[in-house]
């Protein structure tokens, strides 16, 4: 046996149907009354037509009979001994009618007829002048009576039948429809609750409308997004715990091994821990730093800064490392004059970091290089360096937070795979843009390009 549907109470079905059966009843109560009202009137204006022509026949007859007689006195007479008079088996007799001749007085078939103002008349006509008025109380017949009950009762039954039937067809199909209509929905539900679950691989309903495949659409990108998001925060935290592990299992040894006696307190071993201290510091400051610049544009405290002075200091930071590893840094600053909007502070961090990458993966006797010029589309910085380079397969992802290429390349390069993620975030907060292009072995350039409405020359 099938299941009526169940309605819960607020559910979009459930207003739906109650709607769509407000509308169907209502119609359907219009269309009777509308039906048995317009078959009503059709039935009324036939017997008002059929009760004119009774009342000129019947007019016509008086006509001939003040013809026949010559006088209305004469017809009065007449008509008190003659009752079998009729037409179409009407008996005169029967009729509530008056006959007014014109000349005065009443002739009353019947002796309580009293004329009232619903009755017909007709004009009652000899040799073409009128000689007086015939009126009658409108009259129908038993037969005519019955037939108008039956037409009206077989008329109200089939449409009450016709009017049923296509109710309940309409409602059926609404029903179908829209369960049809909300099934992707109910789907996507459940979709949605599988989520939360971590299901994120369920599949999407397909087909509905454009509208719905709109929502469908929304949610996959929103599932794109939070899928990327979990996967991201799951491999931060593998990152953190990986980075964070190293240095304090060294801390974490040592002190236990002078703990143990076996190891004594010394001027190395203090140089180790605050080595391995000051790496998880760096990790923490540059989590906090990328946490900073991650909660908004709004804090960028921007300021119009002459490039040549800001750039020169900076790369001066880097004379002593550079010399150490033999590496030449060479600054190219196109326009002398230009000045850039920005936050001096962050944007520092940003060069700071290309260059200290630059240096770190650049082996000695090469150089880096660090151009700026004011392009049309923006003022564009280049760090390029000739060092080891990236692989392609790489690329897309080093501005991600904590990713790194190594442990294939040497501890001494060791970072926490924040620099990149800092850069991208800074120079976005700018509405600018970062690319990278990198060739294995030849070395990496980095270009930042700082939208035309931050600069001034
Ligand atoms: N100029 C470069 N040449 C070669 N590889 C680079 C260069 N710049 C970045 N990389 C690669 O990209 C990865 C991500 O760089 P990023 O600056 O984000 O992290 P990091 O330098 O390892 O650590 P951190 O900057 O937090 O100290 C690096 O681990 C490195 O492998
Ligand atoms: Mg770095």
């Amino acid at each position: 046996m099938t299941r009526l549907p169940v309605f819960p109470k607020q559910s979009l079905r459930r207003r739906v149907m109650v709607l769509v059966t407000t509308v169907i009843l209502a119609m359907s109560f219009l269309d009777l009354v509308a039906a048995h009202w317009s078959l009503q009137q059709s039935l009324y204006k036939y017997s008002r037509h059929n009760q004119t022509d009774q009342t000129s026949d019947w007019a016509q007859m008086m006509g001939v009979l003040y013809d026949e007689f010559g006088s209305w006195n004469a017809v009065r007479q007449h008509l008190a001994s003659e009752s079998s008079l009729h037409i179409d088996g009407q008996k005169l007799s029967q009729l509530e009618a008056v006959v007014v001749p014109n000349n005065g007085g009443v002739i009353r078939t019947q002796s309580h007829a009293k004329r009232k103002p619903d009755w017909q008349s007709a004009p009652i006509l000899f040799q073409n002048t009128k000689v007086g008025t015939f009126y009658m109380h409108p009259y129908i017949s038993p037969q005519v009576r019955t037939l108008k009950r039956r037409i009206t009762y077989g008329f109200d039954t089939a449409q009450f039948l016709v009017v049923f039937i296509i109710s309940i067809v309409a409602f059926l199909f609404v029903v179908v429809l829209v369960r049809s209509f909300l099934r992707p929905l109910e789907d996507l539900a459940a979709t949605a609750i599988s989520m939360t679950a971590g299901a994120f691989d369920a599949p999407l309903p397909t087909g509905g409308d454009v509208e719905i495949q709109n929502v469908i659409n929304a949610f996959a990108v929103t599932r794109n997004r939070l899928q990327e998001a979990q996967e991201t925060r799951k491999r931060i935290l593998a990152d953190i715990h990986h980075e964070l592990r190293t240095p304090l299992n060294v801390i974490g040894n040592r002190l236990e091994a002078i703990h143990l006696g076996l190891y004594q307190w010394d001027k190395q071993t203090a140089t180790i821990l605050h080595e391995e201290t000051e790496r998880i510091q760096t990790i923490v400051d540059e989590l906090d730093e990328l946490n900073e610049v991650q909660a908004g544009v709004q804090k960028l405290d921007l300021a119009w800064v002459s490039v040549e002075d800001w750039l020169t200091k900076l790369v001066t930071l880097f004379e002593a490392e550079a010399t150490r590893r033999s590496v030449n840094i060479n600054v190219h600053i196109e326009d002398k004059s230009l000045c850039i909007l920005m936050d001096k502070n962050r944007m520092s961090q940003v060069i700071i970091n290309l260059i200290s990458n630059a240096l770190r993966y650049t082996p000695p006797g090469k150089r880096i290089i660090v151009t700026v010029r004011n392009a049309v589309h923006g003022v564009v910085f280049t760090v390029e360096d000739e060092g080891i380079g990236i692989d392609s397969s790489h690329l897309p992802f080093i501005f991600e937070r904590l990713y790194r290429i190594e442990p294939s390349r040497s501890r001494d390069k060791e970072g926490a795979g924040l620099g990149l993620a800092i850069v991208k975030e800074v120079v976005d907060a700018h509405a600018g843009e970062v690319t990278v292009r990198s060739l294995p072995g030849k070395g990496t350039r980095f270009t930042i390009l700082i939208p035309p409405q931050n600069s001034l020359s």
